[in-house]
């Protein structure tokens, strides 16, 4: 779970290698390095354990020899701790050649034994350096540093992106890829490698997708990219969409706080271009009708905040398309033999498009025989290239690592799917159809107004409770997947024990949990949508009230019922009760990011946690 970035160019490589890891740095920020070869052909080297700030100064206090051939690094832990020592770039060959590595080698312990049984030293507890002797010793007997990756990569086992150069080939950077990503910069006299395409993305919008189990020498003339066993491929173009300030803070205090307010225009654009004279029509869907049509079943897979998108998806899925769904965590899903079928269609949902849960889940199910649908907010990702179709989610880059903006987009898109699949099948009504689709289009201007209207609320409502140890959050149909969402955030940002629970089941369990003080977030149902709903709700407040619980309610504007129930109360616009989750979400997460920064957090990039979990 690291990213990585390698240029070769007439370029001073340093500033572009920086600058490119402070755009990876979501996917891991423990430890940093680079490595370039200078001008005099000399390699140089340098990394820290830390935050790439940490590099960064060290760097500016002793800069290295200048090149415009170099490698980056920056690291999220998995073999050996966050040091200096294990930090990448690893060198091998006499310190000619250096390596960075994302992802794990599985049978690095094996290699490894088998290398120190021919004298070879490691410096560090990595699987990497193991490869990178690997290499070295390959290269020393050929001089040829493609055919080395080739002879080495046979031999590993386990999911790598790794990149490679030598001191005595300034110019070349070679590459390699397997169950990892990897994607290509191509730029004018020079090219790039990254993780993804924010590593390049200031300089060139130009990208080549690199498919898996192949291997790839960039030189600033070209590019070259074979399989594993050396036969030439065909590699896929694309167009970057966004350019490099999408992806800077833009005056914000934090990614998070600009990703949260920027949850319309996350709406309203995955909704773009996919709404024809009134109807839902998904262009990337196009050629899918028949097999949509005949569906039996929906699966969705997705870990963590993905997943309760999945779980509201569900309710709208069901009620559109008349056809069952299941929803289910990637991880869970592999491990058992589930009942799988031609007309099983398995929706993943991925921001990253690279969550190696959620692949290999993929994976799974499609050499079980189901058709496979991606929504991903990563142009070029894993997860959409091993999938039989894709909706991307047009949320822009996600930065910080708690999902935000991603998470609303992911709705949308699932909301988008089942009004396609809903008309193909003839299950919806064309009435409700625009009433939803009007819905749809109305959501982006009503977040807007939680935003403008609630913010500086929720804020100071966050900066009061700063000592809360414990919050807990209750929601019922749409609304539960949205109290799993407020709890999941407040753990992963603010550090304090949160739960959600679907309101009906507090009498089953949690209520025992209230005590005088205890704060708990109630998202109210539309009086509206089901009065029925709504009274049992607001009969859930009074029960936790009487037991002391201090209750935050989010309640639709003039909901008059919950005033004398709530301590207080945080209005959302109306909506059609399917919407609301796209509403009611915008408290939670402004909450949780107010309340981790009251704490002296760092909201971006909370601890033990990776903006991509490429590993299982
Ligand atoms: C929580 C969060 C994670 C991700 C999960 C899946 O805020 O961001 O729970 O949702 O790791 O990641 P993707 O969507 O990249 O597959």
């Amino acid at each position: 779970m690291c990213g990585i970035i390698g240029y070769v160019g007439p370029r001073q490589s340093q500033d572009i290698l920086l600058s490119g890891l402070s755009r990876l740095e979501y996917r891991g920020y423990d430890s940093a390095g680079i490595a370039v070869i200078d001008g005099d052909g000399g390699l140089g080297m340098r990394k820290r354990a830390g935050k790439l700030a940490v590099l960064r100064d060290d760097l500016a206090s002793t800069p290295l020899a200048d090149g415009t051939t170099g490698i980056g690094h920056t690291r999220w832990a998995t073999h050996g701790g966050p040091t200096d020592a294990n930090a990448h770039p690893h060198l091998a060959d006499d310190d000619k050649l250096a390596v960075i590595h994302n992802g794990i080698i599985e049978n690095f312990a094996e290699l490894k034994s088998e290398l120190i049984g021919e004298g070879v030293t490691f410096r560090s507890e990595t699987d990497t350096e193991v490869a990178a002797a690997m290499i070295g010793r390959e290269y020393s007997r050929t001089g040829d540093l493609v055919s080395a990756f080739r002879a080495v990569v046979s031999r590993l086992e386990g999911a790598y992106t790794l990149l490679a150069m030598h001191k005595d080939h300034p110019g070349l950077v070679v590459g390699a890829r397997r169950n990892s990503p990897l994607v290509i910069g191509l730029g004018e006299g020079e090219n790039f490698l990254g993780s993804d395409v924010a590593a390049f993305v200031e300089h060139t919008r130009k990208a080549l997708a690199i498919g898996q189990d192949e291997i790839v020498a960039i030189t600033p003339e070209g590019v070259e990219v074979t399989d594993f066993s050396g036969a030439p491929v065909e590699v896929e173009a694309f167009e970057v969409t966004w350019d490099a300030s999408a992806a800077e803070k833009g005056g914000w205090s934090s990614f998070m706080a600009k990703e949260v307010s920027e949850e319309p225009e996350a709406v309203a654009n995955t909704v773009r271009g996919r709404i024809h004279e009134g109807r839902v029509e998904i262009p990337e869907l196009d050629g899918m009708d028949e097999f949509l049509a005949d569906i039996d079943r929906i699966l969705v897979i997705a870990c963590g905040t993905a997943a309760y998108a999945g779980m509201v998806g569900k309710y709208a899925l069901e009620t559109w398309t008349r056809v069952p769904v299941d929803v289910e965590l990637a991880h869970e899903f592999r491990y058992r033999d589930p009942v799988l079928s031609p007309r099983t269609l398995v929706v993943s949902i991925s921001q990253s498009g690279e969550t190696m849960d959620t692949l290999m889940a993929v994976k799974y199910a499609r050499s079980r025989g189901a058709k496979t649908l991606s929504i991903c907010n990563t142009q070029g990702a894993t997860i959409p290239r091993e999938s039989d179709a894709i909706v991307y989610t047009h949320a822009g880059p996600e930065v910080a690592v708690a999902s935000t903006k991603a998470f609303v987009a992911q709705i949308t898109a699932l909301y988008l799917l089942a009004l396609h699949v809903g008309r193909v099948r003839g299950a919806i009504d064309p009435v409700a159809a625009v009433d939803a689709v009007t819905e749809l289009e109305a959501i982006p201007g009503k977040i807007a107004r939680v935003l403008e209207t609630e913010q500086g609320r929720i804020e100071q409502l966050a900066h009061w409770m700063a000592d809360t140890r414990s919050v807990l959050f209750l929601g019922r149909n749409v609304g539960y997947p949205i109290a799993l969402e407020g709890a999941l955030k407040l753990k992963e940002l603010a550090y304090i024990h949160a739960e959600g629970f679907a309101a009906g089941e507090l009498k089953h369990g949690p209520i025992a949990l209230i005590e005088p003080g205890q704060p708990v977030f109630v998202v109210v149902p539309s009086p509206r949508g089901s009065g029925e709903m709504h009274k049992k709700v607001v009969s859930n407040i009074e029960e936790i009230r009487a037991r002391g619980a201090r209750v935050i309610a989010i309640a639709e504007e003039g909901d008059v019922a919950v005033l004398p129930a709530a301590d207080e109360v945080l209005r959302i616009p109306l909506a059609a009760p399917l919407f609301e989750p796209l509403l009611a979400v915008v408290p939670l997460h402004i909450f949780a990011m107010g309340l981790a920064e009251a704490k002296g957090l760092d909201v971006d990039q909370p601890r033990n946690l990776a903006k991509s979990v490429t590993v299982e």
